[in-house]
């Protein structure tokens, strides 16, 4: 019995200010498809759970604007959280449901907001990875990487596992999350590591127990909400444990530690991925790979560019003009513009910090 799991709850915020608190990057179409993110996910993974076993983990606030975008989802399939507790409490939480309702489930966490390409290679690599996550394992995708990014997790493997059914899983000799500049050129240099594709696969009991190994107090709010989430005690349990978990990234309570223990495995997906992290992935998306190109988006955008490259997003009907820039970055909203190029896109993300602490 297998289910998805679509945690969609980060706020993206390398892509302000395009990406807000009240419209997060996985409520946009990024690549012109005429979809959400969401929407894409949900289509990508409807082949593999039909309608019914697919659950999303998403903010109050966004309960709204997901259901228009899945007409399909259940009320019983819907998670939601008073306020953000990253990634172990989202995952954790719909794991420990799941695991109540139908002992023995092996889930499948998929990010919201990835856009990939192939997508009967994507599905032959979730299914290999549901037969080794019914062994037992933790189970990783991954991606062959092409930069020293510091926005993913590497995973280091090493030999082929004998895994019937599961052919292509490598073992893991280890996972490090976000490493810094150094770390990441070193280990793309290396030549052994592969990105985290951001998706996890395993026995809810399993993963569970993995989160218990690491973050025991984080478990137990998780058990007792699980416990209460289908009885009328759920709004109470809910206003008392969820503001208390504690928040930290599925990256570091269950992958860095299962991969040291020797229970993480790896996938290598063979399908086109990309986490559209930022501004500089949107323009490569675009272009076609060719680095002259201006992609230009958002409803009834008027741009008039000479000789200039790079990304125009506007949502304001004003008139862009580009003379002569390339590799640059506009972003036009109704209350903020955003003016970079693609080599500083990776800094936005400061920018929305300073923003926050300035109130
Ligand atoms: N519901 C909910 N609530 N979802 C959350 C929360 C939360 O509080 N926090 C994060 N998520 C969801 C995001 O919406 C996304 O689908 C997934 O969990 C991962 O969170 P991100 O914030 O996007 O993580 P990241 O991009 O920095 O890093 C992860 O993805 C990379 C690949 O894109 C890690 O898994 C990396 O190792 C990986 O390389
Ligand atoms: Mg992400």
């Amino acid at each position: 019995r297998f289910y998805s799991v679509i945690p969609a709850g980060g706020i993206g915020s390398r892509l302000w200010p395009l990406s807000r608190a009240d419209a997060p990057k996985f409520l946009h179409d990024l690549t012109g498809s005429g979809q959400t993110l969401l929407r894409d996910t949900w289509d990508r993974l409807a082949p593999l759970n039909g309608d019914q076993r697919i659950m999303v983990v998403t903010g109050r606030a966004h309960r709204a604007a997901v259901e228009k975008q899945l007409p399909e989802l259940r009320d019983p399939n819907v998670v939601l959280e008073s306020e953000p507790r990253d990634s172990t409490a989202a995952i954790g939480l719909a794991a420990a449901i799941l695991e109540r309702r139908h002992p023995g489930v092996i889930i499948g966490s998929f990010p919201a907001d990835h856009v990939i390409t192939g997508e009967s290679l994507f599905r032959s690599a979730v299914h290999e990875a549901v037969v080794a996550a019914d062994a037992g394992y933790i189970v990783t995708i991954g991606i062959r990487p092409t930069e020293a990014s510091i926005g993913f997790g590497y995973i280091k493997s090493d030999g082929p596992l004998d895994i019937p059914g599961a052919e292509s899983a490598l073992s893991v000799d280890s996972f490090v999350e976000k490493p810094d500049p150094e770390v990441a050129e070193r280990y793309l240099a290396e030549g052994t590591y592969l990105w985290n594709a951001g998706m996890f696969i395993a026995r809810a009991d399993r993963l569970l127990e993995e989160i218990g190994a690491s973050e025991p107090a984080l478990l137990a709010g998780l058990l007792e909400l699980a416990e209460a989430w289908d009885t009328p005690r759920r709004g109470a349990v809910v206003d008392k444990v969820w503001p208390a978990l504690k928040k930290i990234a599925i990256d570091y309570s269950v992958a860095e530690p299962a991969a040291a223990a020797g229970k993480l495995v790896v996938i290598p997906g063979q399908f086109e991925w990309d986490d559209v992290g930022d501004f500089a992935s949107i323009a490569k998306l675009h272009s076609g790979g060719r680095k002259a190109n201006l992609a230009i988006l958002g409803e009834g955008a008027r741009v008039l560019a000479d000789s200039s490259s790079g990304i125009v997003v506007s949502h304001t009907g004003r008139m862009i003009a580009l003379i002569g820039v390339e590799d640059i970055v506009v972003i036009d909203t109704p209350d903020a513009l955003l003016v970079t190029t693609s080599a500083n896109a990776q800094k936005v993300k400061a920018v929305v910090d300073a923003l926050k602490l300035s109130g």
